[in-house]
This record gives C-alpha cells, sequence and structure tokens, in this order.
C-alpha cells in the first residue's frame, strides 16, 4: 500500500529508536541486564584485567592476543606514536579558537590525503590495508591531541617515547611526565570503558559511509563529526560545564530544579538504549574516586554525589559513562574542551573494527523516507 505521494506506509520510528540495522559480531549491549561485553567478554573484567592495546587488539581481531601476539602489537603501535610533518604543519596552520574536535577531524583527513595505499577503490577496502591503517590511527591520535593541547598551553612538542604503554605515553606527551601509576590505570580504565558501543550514532556514520566503498579515513572523518554533538560525545564536556556552574554539592539541587524547569537537558545523565543505568559507570565511578584520593578533591565527588542524587529523586534518570568521566578527565589535567578528542582516541578502535566489519559483509545503507511535503505541483 502506498500513500498518495507513493511513498509506502510503514511504521516510523524517528531517530532509529528501536531499530534493528544489522547483525555485530563485536560488542553485545543488553540493556535489560545492564551488560556490555566486547566479543564476549564483559566489559567490566576487561577494564579490571587487560589494557587498552589488549582490548584493542581484542576488538580488531576477535581473540585477546597471546603473549607474543601482545608483543608484537606493542612494538608495532609505538613506532608509528609520532606526530609526522604533514598533520603537524596542518594543525599548526588552524587558530587556536577552533574546537580540538574540528582540529582532530581535520588531522584524521589529512593522515587520509597522504596514504598511499589509497590507490584504487580495491585498496581502499583492502582487510590487510584497514588493520594497519586503523592501528596508525589509534597511534597517532594521542600524539595529535597531546600537541593540540599544549599548543594551546603554548608549550612544545614532546615527543613519544617507546618504552611506555599506550596510556603512559599518551599522558607523558600531554603533561611532559608520566603521572602515577593510579593515574595511569584510570586512564587506562576509562579508554577501554569509551572503546566501543555498538551502534551508537558515531559508529553507525562510520558504516554508513563504509557501506558506500568509501576509505576508512573518511569514515573516521564522518565518524569523529558525529561525536561531536552534546546528545553524544560532547557530553563529557559538558558534564564539567556542569559542575562548573553548580560549584559546590549544596547548590545541586537547587541548580537541578531550575535547570529542569528551564526543559535543559541534564548532560551526563540518560542513554537512547541503557534506561536503568548505564553498565561502564560503576567502573568508571570506581576510577574517578582512585583520582579524587589521589589529588585529594572530596569536594568532586560529593558534588558527582549530590547532582546524581538529586537527579535520581527527580526524575530517576541515571548517569551514563561521561558523567564520570569529565570530571575524571578534569581531575588528570585535560583541558576541558579535549575531553570529547579522548573519547575519539578510545573509539577509533571500535569504529575501525565496525568499519572492517561492515567491509567484509557490505550492503550499502540507505533507508527510505515518508515524503511529507506539499503535493505534486506545476510551475
Ligand atoms: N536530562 C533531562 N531529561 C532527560 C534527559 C536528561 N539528560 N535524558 C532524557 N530525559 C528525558 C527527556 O526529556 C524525555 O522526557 P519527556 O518524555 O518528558 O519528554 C525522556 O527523558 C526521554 O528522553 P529522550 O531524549 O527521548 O531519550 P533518548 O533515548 O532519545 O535520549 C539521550 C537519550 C540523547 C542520551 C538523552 O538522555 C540526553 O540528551 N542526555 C544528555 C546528553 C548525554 O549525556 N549524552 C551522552 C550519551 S552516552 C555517550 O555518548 C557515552
Amino acid at each position: 500500500m502506498t500513500d498518495l505521494t507513493g511513498t509506502p506506509e510503514t511504521e516510523i520510528r524517528k531517530g532509529l529508536a528501536g531499530v534493528v540495522a544489522d547483525t555485530t559480531a563485536i560488542s553485545k549491549v543488553n540493556s535489560e541486564t545492564n551488560s556490555l561485553m566486547y566479543r564476549g567478554y564483559p566489559v567490566q573484567e576487561l577494564a579490571e584485567k587487560c589494557t587498552f592495546e589488549e582490548v584493542a587488539y581484542l576488538l580488531w581481531n576477535g581473540e585477546l592476543p597471546t603473549d607474543e601476539q601482545l608483543v608484537a602489537f606493542q612494538n608495532a603501535e609505538r613506532a608509528q606514536r609520532h606526530l609526522d610533518v604533514h598533520t603537524k604543519r596542518v594543525i599548526d596552520e588552524l587558530p587556536l579558537s577552533a574546537h580540538p574536535m574540528d582540529v582532530i577531524r581535520t588531522a584524521v583527513s589529512v593522515l587520509g590525503a597522504v596514504d598511499e595505499t589509497l590507490t584504487d577503490p580495491a585498496s581502499m577496502i583492502d582487510a590487510d590495508l584497514n588493520m594497519q591503517r586503523s592501528l596508525t590511527l589509534m597511534a597517532k591520535l594521542p600524539a595529535i591531541i597531546a600537541y593540540d593541547q599544549r599548543r594551546r598551553r603554548d608549550q612544545e612538542l614532546v615527543e613519544p617515547r617507546d618504552d611506555l604503554s599506550y596510556s603512559a605515553n599518551f599522558l607523558h606527551m600531554t603533561f611532559g611526565e608520566v603521572p602515577d601509576l593510579v593515574v595511569v590505570n584510570a586512564f587506562d580504565v576509562s579508554m577501554i570503558l569509551y572503546a566501543e558501543h555498538s551502534f551508537n550514532a558515531s559508529t553507525f556514520t562510520a558504516r554508513v559511509v563504509t557501506s558506500t566503498l568509501s576509505d576508512l579515513y573518511s569514515a573516521v572523518t564522518a565518524a569523529v563529526g558525529a561525536l561531536k554533538g552534546q546528545l553524544h560525545g560532547g557530553a563529557n564536556e559538558a558534564v564539567m560545564h556542569v559542575f562548573e556552574e553548580i560549584g559546590t554539592a549544596e547548590n545541586a539541587e537547587g541548580w537541578l530544579e531550575t535547570s529542569l524547569a528551564e526543559k535543559r537537558k541534564i548532560m551526563g545523565f540518560g542513554h537512547r538504549v541503557y534506561k536503568n543505568g548505564d553498565s561502564r559507570v560503576p567502573t568508571m565511578k570506581a576510577a574517578l574516586e582512585t583520582l579524587v584520593a589521589e589529588f585529594d578533591r572530596p569536594d568532586m565527588m560529593e558534588l558527582y554525589d549530590a547532582l546524581e542524587t538529586a537527579m535520581t529523586s527527580r526524575k530517576n534518570i541515571k548517569p551514563n559513562l561521561d558523567y564520570p568521566s569529565g570530571p575524571a578527565y578534569n581531575l588528570i589535567g585535560f583541558d576541558t574542551d579535549m575531553f570529547t578528542p579522548l573519547f575519539v582516541a578510545s573509539r577509533i578502535t571500535g569504529w575501525t573494527a565496525h568499519i572492517m566489519e561492515q567491509a567484509g559483509s557490505n550492503a550499502l545503507i540507505r533507508p527510505l523516507a515518508a515524503y511529507s511535503g506539499v503535493d505534486e505541483r506545476h510551475i
């Protein structure tokens, strides 16, 4: 059956809510049990027992690495950590008024433009080349982010160290020194928790671009754009702005009342899939608590708890991962507008796993729309 304009009559799921678009073997989100698994492993277990490098390997290869495979993987990642000359030159040209997400999107685009293996349509979706490109992006994003924060602070580029883990080197390149292990570990946990989350908006964006047989860098560039928005990755920055606005724990309840009366969305709360709490939050909250102890900032935790309590009792809407990760990144020392780029550094692993999965079993993603404009007319 069709309507007057020839469009099939069908149920429209605004925002594709509840629509199952394809299968994936990369991760499983179960909203009933509030659980998330990467390749079958509960994310909490991965955060407790694995490093971000092991998780990246798992997402891309389907299995955790053996000791030998891990060493080879780490060596390959460490060998590519430097900021290449083309990317540095382009970043240097960008104004400091550019949001760091715009810098990172541009940098990924530059890396694509200088990749000489992108020679023909087949090479764009070649599985081995895509695996190498994914590792290159994972290895170089910390250099891009660290350099961008440093140039905004009028500081020189810090060269990478190949004797450090991914997270220790990331912090070394950003701050010029390796912080205490407790800080490195909390950061690594955040990288693991942000790595993958099924068909979220940015991952789906990457899959849409890949489905046209475009290249991996184009898909990632588009995904960065999708992640930037406040309803998605941009929320971790927004949480910090909320904390700054509220100031201290005793203001939380009043601030929430006013904000809800103004019909504001409270950043860091709510989730499209998890309606009873984001399964990643307890692990990230525990990591935040270690940072609060390390930096002796009980006031941060008091504010965190006060707003969560107020939001639960007022709306019964639970925090998502951005709620604990925002203040955690603040305590580690990142500038607030660097928080969403940190999400990119982690999610590059999930995005590229999905790009490779989509390319390996492709169908052009092209939904229909029900026409709602004026009826046929003539000039
Ligand atoms: N603050 C206030 N009210 C909220 C919030 C919130 N954070 N989240 C949901 N609600 C309310 C809505 O106003 C709506 O109420 P109504 O039915 O009275 O109109 C109801 O809950 C349903 O909300 P929707 O926005 O329709 O739910 P949806 O599934 O589309 O949205 C979303 C999920 C976008 C994440 C939403 O909860 C939100 O905007 N949160 C704030 C932004 C945020 O934290 N994003 C991070 C997402 S997780 C991540 O990227 C790691």
